[in-house]
């Protein structure tokens, strides 16, 4: 059995309680002999800044680089609010993905059934859901430059950033949604804003072309990103995967992760190029819910959507899709016998914290595993 590198940045907030849990299933996983992890760990975001005085150290890059997977908690608060832009908590996060690569940036949105009932949509739009957001993660708004903000001399500031994108940045993204579509309900969603936006222009051509040229037997559609959002919460099951851009993803995948019940639901990985030698690709795993400094320390945070990317990792950087599959059902099922975190509660639920849900995942995993 190979042993797989794994670096673990649980960061800031709720970060370290929800990899905490993480680590118990990493830990399930070794005993029943069907995983052998080299485990690492360092600082991330607000906690490396308060030890380096940057928001990743070089030492913490340099395992990232030479692992296979890193698995990533969440950064940032307000402790953070008053340093240096370029030291600021998300800076680590933006390093990590550019320095590494990840330009393919998947959130699942499931609904399982038994939450339903916490969406803020009726219980018959979103039973059932399943989309794929493709998230562009490395280029854009993002990181285009010149990112400025200039002083006029005359009271008055100016505030630049620039969004960005090649040919190449596009054909890239697109096929990663396209190959997934593949494996899904077969069509594809392409949103930006070519009504106002050259960006936009480049993007819907660029992806038509690659449709055109290597997928025409993927379903594809163009939708303005504003109308995406509208139509995300308007009739969200008509979607399967939706590809966009950086900023763009960042915002429909928050409406979308809202529609599952909670943004404590929904995991994410971020993924590099295949190496056309090695086979293998960069990889980092993160929930999509933040640091969420108003509840951090409590206990209260609902590690779902940390485990669920540990399933994420299992099944896109190790092929361990066994294993996947597994941890998704003990999650639904751990659900189904009515257990829920705050953040996931109903009407006259009991809630229980983070540990008890992890305890009860693991039970779950337990009982299924045999
Ligand atoms: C996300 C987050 C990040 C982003 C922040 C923390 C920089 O909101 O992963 O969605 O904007 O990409
Ligand atoms: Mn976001």
């Amino acid at each position: 059995m190979p042993t797989l590198k794994l670096l673990l940045l649980p960061g800031d907030g709720i970060g370290p309680e929800v990899m905490a849990e993480a680590k118990h299933v990493l830990a399930w996983l070794e005993a029943r002999g069907l995983a052998s992890f080299a485990i690492e760990e360092d600082l991330v975001g607000g906690s490396a800044y308060d030890a380096h005085g940057k928001s990743i150290s070089e030492a913490a890059m340099a395992k990232a680089l030479a692992a296979d997977a890193v698995l990533f908690g969440a950064v940032g608060g307000p402790k953070w609010d008053k340093v240096p832009y370029d030291a600021r908590p998300e800076a680590g996060l933006l390093r990590l993905r550019k320095d590494l690569g990840l330009f393919a940036n998947l959130r699942p949105a499931i609904c399982y059934p038994a939450l339903a009932d916490a969406s803020s949509l009726k219980r018959e739009l979103v039973e059932g859901l399943d989309i794929m957001i493709v998230r562009e993660l490395t280029g854009g708004v993002y990181f285009g430059e010149p990112k400025t903000i200039t002083d006029l001399g005359n009271g008055q500031k100016r505030a630049v950033d620039t969004q960005v994108y090649d040919t190449y940045e596009i054909e890239r993204i697109a096929r990663v949604a396209f190959d997934l579509a593949r494996k899904r309900r077969n069509k594809v969603t392409s949103s930006e804003k070519r009504n106002v936006m050259k960006s936009g222009v480049l993007w819907h051509e660029v992806v038509t072309q690659v449709h055109a040229r290597e997928y025409k037997d993927v379903q594809l559609e163009h939708l303005l990103a504003d109308a995406c959002g509208m139509q995300l919460v308007r009739q969200p099951k008509q979607f399967d995967v939706i590809v966009t851009d950086n900023l763009f993803g960042d915002m429909l995948s928050d409406v979308a992760a809202m529609l599952t019940g909670s943004l404590g639901m929904l995991p994410s990985a971020s993924l590099g190029e295949v190496d056309a030698k090695t086979k293998k690709r960069r990889a980092l795993y993160e929930p999509v819910h933040g640091a969420a400094p108003d509840i951090a320390g409590k206990g209260l945070a609902n590690p779902i959507a940390m485990i669920g990317s540990l399933g994420m990792a299992l099944r896109y950087s190790f092929g361990m899709i066994k294993e996947a599959d597994l941890i998704d059902r003990a999650i639904a099922a751990a659900l189904d016998r009515g257990l829920r975190t705050a953040d996931i509660r109903g009407q006259a639920q009991r809630t229980i914290g983070t540990t008890e849900m992890g305890e009860a995942i693991r039970a779950e995993l337990d009982r299924l595993a045999v």
